[in-house]
């Protein structure tokens, strides 16, 4: 650029007039304040009271008006005169590559000056009316100055006005603040350097029509640019493009492959992901650089002349052109609908897809399962999955899926179950063949189709002889033998859901009333649908019904209606609550554990009505349990009904044979129970932040559980997890809620801001993750009294033992049942892994921690590599889709007799929890913080 001004400075020389007349006596002034305020003027060797006349060195005249000065790389030191915009007719002004320091001169209303040169000096500020008026400007440098110090500036709306600006360049001149939307609505801007900065965030959307040539926006120190950049895609004349060295996320925008004059492309150290556009390899770039991002899929075969540096990325092949395996470019084609989000594809490396998060292959390593449900993925459903031809499971619930479910993927033969609820999927719904398993609930815009003429009729006949219901209206009858409420509640809901689907078109969720039993009549199932249709069930046709087609807990029991429950059936169920059936007592109550006729095990919470809800309506009651009932989650404890009678309220949860994580966590010996292996212990881990991340993602209604700890951490028969208790703090009373909500959490678990200031985020909950991570590698309590002082605190102490960071500390807090004895073994690595994510989670500041999806994408490989030997081959479902309901009700059945009989089964469950609800302290949160802090 220096070479540049020299040359346009002679032209103006060339242009003007001899100097012969007498200088304008304020431009003279000016020139001559200019000088006085450098500390060695000297060098300009200006004398006399005439700059035209005299011919001064570095300047130029026309007539008696100063239009160029060029005093460039002249070693001057000092400040510049503020009077320097004096100079009206100024043209040219170039003093860059000096030593000169304090404010720079304002510019105001120099409407004559086209080419303005300020860059490296040492200027230390500039003035806010600097760029007013400067009606004919045309290129201005004020790169390598530390403009207003620390605090920076920001880019002033009067660059908006200066309608002729073609090249702004500002690198390394302490730009603070985001990029303004203005610049890309300047017609002539052609050169546009904002490099080494601290602004923050993306390229705003009017770019996209910019006809910036080039853009430089790279190595922003401090804050830095984390996108969007797809306006970028817009910009048809760029020809260099540098926004490396930021944390700029999303995908390359694909538009930039017809930018057919860029030639440089660097893209390097930034947090890129998705594929890189096959357009990009067709321009004639001279180089591309996409270095050390997290870019997946094929990297594309540029032209010879192209220099490409893309190491550090996740693409499937290492040679450039390579195409990815068949499975590979299905799964990209997939996840691409949804824009790659990041805390999916930054697993999903290489070609392996059997490796990564949400899939599972079967023994072919074909992809059988995708699981995404709860994942945040915002797009459509993409047609490409008809290409896993050994697609068994798509589970995608508890998105935002909008647009149509393509028909094609009707036709995929191996396809068993298809879990879209919760989403917000629109047009018709294609016909999926019988056998398969499908939830489309939740989608309000989703038009169910009218069934084929030929479809058999919903309940199919039953051998019993009792005869199915038959018509229209209301109808009752009589169950006919034993049948769990469990059941009827799946039951129903499926043939509900069957029906819907069938016989009407957009059904709302109809209202389900269940009195099993009554006092004194006989088991009567009522069934009231809107819209007066309605039916009457035979309850042994509904768990065939069932057993067909419903298997497991992680069905959506009931969309919009109520699963209300009679009072005397839990009676019957719990011996009138009767002492010995207590699991527990918590902060809202008691459990119970019920036991319905055939034998099903139930828990019912019974809310104490003193403390908790009885200042909530009725109606209020009803609204929470309506929401709580609609989370359904396999890695959460799905609640199946509830009572309210006179001052009881109720919930029934569904029973968890193996009880609480604390009993297998800290009381295994006393309870007789197998310690928990370490890989138990990870997939129970994974399993919580499922349900976590779930909880925190519901696209209508986030939870807080606020109370996350290994007693509301329940085990299923196999070990594997679900998370009890959330959303209950939400039926406190709304006075109390505060104290109340501080009091919910247990004392030991609660996240620093969360007990102090009782503000609650989902941070909160990923601190007591972090705390429940600790006890799992440590087998001690986030709260262990018998443990002196300085060490009672379990976060305390392990920050304390571990803060030298050396691996060799880890061994002295890991439980020594997990028999890990040296740092080298494979376990250890893992230990040491979860460790390192409890530190994260257990981090002092909210922001500081990571959300649940870090923690499940951290935790997933590692239990992919240490998956329990004995676990069943359906992990992703988490349900063992092989168990037919009555299979299922065996299975209770067994578990109940086991537990009946045994002296340790009845201990355990008079012990059960008996150590885990400590009475929370209010006294001791400030001794809490003293110790969380001390370290
Ligand atoms: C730079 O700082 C000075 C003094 O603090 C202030 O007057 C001026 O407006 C700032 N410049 C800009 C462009 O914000
Ligand atoms: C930025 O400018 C300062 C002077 O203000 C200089 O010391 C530094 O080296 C420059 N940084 C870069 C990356 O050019
Ligand atoms: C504007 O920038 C371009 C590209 O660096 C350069 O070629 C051109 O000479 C500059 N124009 C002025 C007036 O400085
Ligand atoms: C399935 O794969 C084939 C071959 O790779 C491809 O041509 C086709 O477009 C794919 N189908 C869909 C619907 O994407
Ligand atoms: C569902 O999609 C429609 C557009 O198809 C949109 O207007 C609406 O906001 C979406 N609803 C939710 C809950 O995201
Ligand atoms: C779902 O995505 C659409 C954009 O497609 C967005 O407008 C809407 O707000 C999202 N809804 C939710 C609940 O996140």
């Amino acid at each position: 650029m220096e070479q540049h001004s020299w040359k346009y400075f002679l032209l103006l020389g060339v242009l003007l007039v001899s100097a012969a007349a007498e200088t304008d006596p304020v431009d003279a002034e000016a020139l001559q304040s200019f000088q006085k305020g450098l500390s060695n003027g000297e060098i300009l060797q200006w004398s006399g009271t005439d700059p035209c006349g005299a011919a001064w060195k570095h300047v130029q005249c026309r007539g008696k008006s100063v239009t160029g000065i060029d005093v460039a790389f002249l070693g001057l030191q000092g400040i510049v005169s503020p009077s320097l915009n004096r100079l009206s007719n100024l043209e040219y002004l170039g003093m860059q590559g000096n030593a000169l320091s304090g404010s720079m001169p304002s510019l105001a209303g120099m409407a004559n000056l086209k080419i303005a040169y300020f860059d490296n000096n040492d200027f230390s500020s500039i003035p806010g009316d600097f760029f007013a008026g400067l009606e004919s400007l045309e290129a201005i440098y004020l790169d390598n100055n530390p403009l207003n110090g620390t605090a920076g500036w920001e880019l002033p709306v009067d660059i908006s006005h200066l309608g002729a600006l073609a090249n702004l360049s500002l690198t390394n001149s302490s730009v603070v603040g985001s990029i303004p939307a203005f610049l890309g609505a300047m017609p002539h801007l052609k050169v546009l350097n904002l490099a080494y900065n601290r602004l923050t965030g993306g390229i705003p959307p009017s770019f996209v029509s910019s006809n910036l040539v080039q853009l430089q926006a790279n190595n922003m120190q401090g804050p830095v640019l984390t996108g969007p950049i797809d306006a970028v895609g817009g910009m048809g004349s760029l020809v260099q493009l540098w926004l490396q060295v930021n944390e700029i996320a999303g995908t390359i925008p694909p538009g930039l492959g017809n930018a057919l004059a860029l030639q440089d492309l660097k893209l390097n150290d930034n947090r890129l992901t998705g594929p890189i556009p096959a357009s990009l390899a067709e321009l004639p770039l001279a180089i591309l650089s996409v270095d050390n991002n997290e870019l997946i899929g094929v990297l594309p075969a540029f032209k010879p002349a192209t220099k490409v540096l893309a190491t550090g990325n996740n693409f499937c092949q290492a040679v450039p052109g390579l195409r990815c395996s068949h499975d590979v470019e299905t799964l990209l084609e997939f996840i691409g609908e949804f824009g790659y989000p990041a805390s999916i594809v930054s697993s999903w490396k290489g070609d392996d897809p059997c490796l990564w998060t949400g899939i599972v292959c079967d023994s072919g390593k074909r992809v059988s399962v995708i699981d995404l449900a709860g994942s945040q993925l915002v797009g459509r459903l993409s047609p490409a999955l008809v290409n896993l031809t050994a697609l068994t499971v798509l589970r995608l619930n508890g998105n935002n899926i909008s647009g149509g479910i393509p028909p094609v993927l009707t036709s995929m033969k191996s396809l068993q179950q298809v879990d879209l609820h919760n989403n917000n999927l629109s047009g018709d719904l294609p016909q999926f063949p019988e056998s398969v398993k499908t939830n489309f609930q939740g989608n309000p815009l989703l038009l169910q189709s009218l069934p084929p003429v030929t479809s058999p009729p919903v309940a199919p006949a039953q051998p019993s002889g009792s005869s199915g219901g038959g018509g229209a209206g209301l109808i009752a009858g009589p169950v006919v033998g034993a049948v769990s409420l469990l059941a009827i509640g799946l039951a129903l809901s499926f043939l509900f859901y069957k029906r819907s689907e069938k016989r009407f078109v957009r059904v709302q969720g109809p209202t389900m009333v269940v009195h099993p039993r009554d006092s004194s009549s006989e088991d009567i199932v009522k069934i009231i649908v809107p819209g007066g249709a309605g039916n009457n069930v035979n309850s042994r046709s509904l768990v065939e019904t069932a057993s067909v087609n419903s298997n497991g807990t992680d069905v959506q029991v009931v969309e919009a209606g109520n699963l209300v429950i009679s009072i005397h059936v839990l009676r019957n169920a719990t011996r009138n609550f009767s002492e010995e059936t207590v699991l527990g007592r918590g902060g809202f109550g008691a459990v119970y554990r019920g036991q319905l006729d055939d034998g099903t095990n139930i828990a019912v919470k019974r809310m104490e009505a003193s403390s908790v809800v009885s200042s909530k309506g009725v109606s209020e009651f009803h609204a929470e349990i309506a929401v709580l009932s609609k989370v359904r989650h396999r890695h959460l404890v799905a609640l199946l009904g509830y009572c309210i009678d006179g001052n009881e309220k109720l919930l029934v949860y569904e029973y968890l044979p193996q009880g609480a994580l604390s009993h297998h966590l800290f009381e295994y010996r006393r309870m007789r129970l197998k310690p928990l292996e370490w890989k138990r212990r990870l997939a129970i881990a994974l399993d919580v932040a499922r349900g976590m991340e779930y909880l925190h993602g519901l696209a209508y209604k986030s939870f807080i559980h606020r109370d996350l700890k290994p007693s509301n951490i329940l085990l299923d028969d196999d070990l594997r997890a679900k998370v009890a208790d959330f959303g209950l703090v939400k039926l406190a009373p709304e006075g109390k809620y505060s104290v109340e909500t501080r009091l919910a959490g247990t004392f030991g678990y609660l996240a620093p801001e969360y007990a102090v200031t009782g503000r609650v985020t989902t941070k909160a909950d990923v601190f007591s993750f972090g705390v429940v991570l600790l006890e799992l590698i440590s087998g001690r309590r986030a709260l262990d009294e018998s443990q002196p002082e300085e060490n009672m605190h379990l976060v305390t102490w392990y920050r304390r033992i571990t803060s030298s960071s050396s691996k060799e500390s880890l061994l002295r807090i890991i439980d020594p049942v997990l028999g890990v004895g040296d740092v080298t073994g494979d376990v250890f690595h893992s230990v040491y892994t979860v460790s390192e994510l409890a530190r994260h989670c257990t981090a002092r500041e909210p922001y500081q921690r990571p959300d649940m999806g870090h923690a499940v994408s951290v935790l997933s490989p590692l239990v992919d590599q240490w998956k329990p030997a004995d676990q069943d081959g359906e992990e992703s479902a988490g349900i063992d889709l092989s168990l037919t309901l009555p299979q299922a009700l065996k299975k209770w059945q067994a578990s109940e007799e086991d537990s009946s009989s045994g002296a340790a089964s009845r201990r355990m469950l008079d012990d059960y929890d008996s150590h885990d609800s400590l009475p929370t302290r209010p006294a001791g949160f400030a001794e809490a913080f003293t110790a969380a802090d001390g370290r």
